[in-house]
């Protein structure tokens, strides 16, 4: 089947792959010349990597480009002539006031619409499929935009995308789920079509209504984000009592009720959790005042908030206060395995400390490029980027540090040189936002460790 996707990011590059992977003819769209630009350097060996850090991608867009499956365009108008379905997977950030900012989806919608004006001897009839992640009713709106634009034949379909980051190539060759919203029978076939290869004992395709497939992505993601902030309560609780979350954990994993988002941290980030529970909360909010009491999934949000600071005021005690001193931050991503740092907790630490006056050296295996580049963009942070250097060794990071804060559980972090480690600090402080490192090392070295869900070590009180 001919596809479109547009929009190359994270879900649109790596489910036009996965399409193509299947002998579907896809074509990936991308306003922005230089990432596609990016994308057709690397498929013809000009270049190594893919403008997104995702595990089998390379491998998947390589051999589906030389197949001729797979092409890349910055040409709407071709796509959509060429596609039976087009996909909309472009950004839906939070607006200031946390609803869903739908501009690019609007925009994507009329270009669309203008782009079916084209001659044929044939009747002109495709598949619009909604995969950004859109409040209910959003299928409406982007009916009403194309239907002003083209008097041509076309249905609305709302396929939310459940692909997690640092494992997206997987998760879209065997989804958990297809969920597939439509009011329409032929659409809905043509949908069946498109996914049959994806489909087996265990893959199901979930028919329902346009609503009801949007409101399960911010469903789903608002019940994950709900575990981990449960987790963190009870996490931060068992730190506060003198127990290690990993030892209590074993007896509370048992019960298989229990759900996988278990592991105590500094909060969850990135493009979605965050994003879509604030939707949730805000786009249907304003959608229909008051109808909901929404209070218990705003304190998601704002314990997540408080989640990522955990460290700051035992640090602002422990230093005597933090400006002028110089930091290491282990991890800009918000998960291993991904180079997106999207509202990550080493993200927020590195913002944190430079506007209390601290210096920051930063280290990622991945995601120092995005991070400073997100960084330079932020207008509160911007006239402190002189105190923040990244660098490309995590060891290097420590030196002249007064201690290092681990914000995300990349495998280099969780067993580093402990000597090095305690050689090249000032003084040997661990911040372990993951709880991923070996107490009783670190112990025996003489560091001072401040994790999340553990006790201190040194009976420092955080009160
Ligand atoms: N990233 C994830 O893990 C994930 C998972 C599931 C769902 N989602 C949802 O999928 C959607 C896309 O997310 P993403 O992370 O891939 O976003 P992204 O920001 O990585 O990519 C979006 C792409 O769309 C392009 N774009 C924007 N306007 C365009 C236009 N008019 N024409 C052509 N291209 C345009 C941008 O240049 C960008 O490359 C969001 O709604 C997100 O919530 C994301």
């Amino acid at each position: 089947m001919k596809i479109a996707v547009i929009g190359t990011g994270y879900v649109g590059l790596v489910q036009g792959a996965a399409f193509a992977d299947v002998n579907h003819n896809v074509i990936c769209v991308d306003k922005v010349e230089a990432k596609i630009r990016h994308l057709l350097d690397f498929c013809e060996g000009k270049r190594n990597d893919l403008p997104i850090l995702e595990p089998d991608l390379p491998r998947l867009v390589k051999e589906n480009y030389d197949k001729k499956r797979l092409r890349f365009t910055t040409d709407i108008n071709e796509a959509v002539k060429e596609a039976k379905i087009i996909f909309i997977a472009v950004g839906t950030p939070s607006n200031e006031d946390g609803s869903a900012n739908l501009t690019h989806v609007r925009n994507v919608a009329a270009e669309i619409g203008e782009a079916m004006n084209y001659e044929s001897d044939a009747p002109i009839y495709k598949i619009i499929v909604n995969k950004s992640t859109v409040p209910p009713m959003t299928y409406k709106i982007v009916h009403d935009i194309i239907s002003e634009k083209t008097k041509n034949e076309f249905d609305v379909a709302s396929n939310p995308e459940f692909l997690a980051e640092g494992r997206a190539v997987k998760d879209c060759l065997r989804p958990s789920r297809i969920v597939v919203g439509t009011a329409n029978a032929k659409a809905a076939s043509i949908m069946e079509e498109l996914y049959a290869p994806f489909k087996d004992r265990e893959v199901s395709i979930l028919f329902m209504s346009n609503i009801e497939a949007e409101m399960v992505k911010y469903s789903a993601n608002t019940y994950l984000a709900a575990q981990v902030s449960l987790t963190n309560v009870l996490a931060n609780l068992c730190r506060e009592v003198g127990a290690d979350w990993r030892n209590v954990l074993e007896g509370v994993k048992k019960d298989v009720r229990v759900g996988r988002f278990v592991y105590s941290g500094l909060g969850f980030g990135g493009s979605c959790f965050p994003k879509d529970v604030r939707e949730l909360i805000y786009s249907m909010g304003s959608h229909r005042p008051g109808t909901a009491d929404l209070e218990y999934v705003k304190k998601i949000i704002e314990q997540n908030e408080a989640q990522k600071g955990l460290f700051l005021p035992v640090m602002e005690k422990y230093y005597s206060g933090l400006n002028g001193k110089r930091f290491a931050v282990w991890g800009t991503t918000f998960k291993p395995e991904t180079n997106d740092v999207r509202e990550s907790a080493g993200m927020h630490m590195i913002k944190e400390l430079l506007l209390r006056g601290a210096c920051v050296s930063a280290y990622d295996p991945s995601g120092s490029e995005q991070a400073l580049f997100a960084l330079s963009l932020d207008e509160r942070v911007k006239p402190h980027l002189s105190r923040l250097t990244f660098v490309s060794d995590m060891y290097e990071a420590l030196k002249e540090a007064e201690g290092v804060v681990i914000a995300v559980e990349w495998n280099d972090f969780r067993n580093p040189d402990f000597e090095q480690v305690k050689n090249l600090l000032k003084k040997p402080v661990i911040f372990d936002g993951k709880d991923i490192i070996s107490t009783r090392q670190i112990k025996e070295l003489g560091f001072d460790y401040f994790g999340v869900g553990r006790p201190d070590i040194l009976g420092f009180s955080r009160k």
